[in-house]
């Protein structure tokens, strides 16, 4: 299934992400297991893990890649060249599955989180508001939809609790905001 939304909005970001000779990718909270099949024509082995068994079930119905039923923190998983995870990580322990993505990453793979955060400071209200406009038009001419049955949470950390914490736990990792009410988080281990 094709379809846009604000998530769908980054993919080609993180594709542009993974480093040359990626041999294996991982998405984590990959839904119905769209950005797996994008990354599967980009990276000889493309992986998708989710909590959900109808995401997963959705996922596996539209193509032959691998998925995995499980939650991320403790399923049995392999190391990557590549993790990327989108509008999930608010659903889990943000420290305890950044760790993991960390751990589970090779020596100079790449790391790409989108998420989600609250608005908590002035600044983040008047960003969302001037924003609020073009996010509605942007969202209405692409006509913004997403698989039935998503599992969805609001989140609970702001922009600035996320920021410090990926800074101490991924030093050196590039922070941004983005317009469609995402923030992105791209680290390289080092090698
Ligand atoms: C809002 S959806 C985003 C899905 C997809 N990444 C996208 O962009 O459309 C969040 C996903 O995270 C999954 N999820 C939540 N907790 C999880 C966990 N502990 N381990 C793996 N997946 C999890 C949910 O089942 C859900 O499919």
């Amino acid at each position: 299934m094709v379809y846009w939304n604000s998530n769908v909005a980054r993919h080609p970001d993180i594709l542009r992400a993974v480093p040359a000779g990626c041999s294996s990718a991982l998405d984590v909270g990959c839904g119905d297991g769209l950005l797996v099949r994008k990354l599967a024509s980009a990276v000889p082995s493309a992986t998708g893990i989710d909590k959900s068994p109808e995401m997963v079930a959705q996922a596996r119905s539209f193509s032959d890649d691998t998925f995995v039923e499980g939650d991320f923190l403790s399923a049995d998983l392999g190391t990557y060249d590549f993790i990327c995870s989108v509008a999930t990580i608010h659903h889990l322990d943000f420290e305890l599955t950044l760790a993991r993505m960390r751990d589970l990453l090779r020596p100079g793979g790449v790391l790409v989180v989108v998420g989600l955060a609250r608005d908590a400071s002035v600044r983040d209200w008047a960003t969302t508001i001037a924003a609020a406009p073009i996010v509605r038009t942007v969202k209405v001419l692409r006509r913004s939809r997403g698989p039935e049955g998503m599992p969805t949470m609001k989140p609970q950390m702001s922009y600035r609790e996320v920021r410090t914490a990926a800074q101490r736990l991924l030093p050196g990792a590039r922070y941004r905001r983005h317009l469609l009410r995402r923030y992105s988080l791209t680290w390289q281990k080092p090698s």
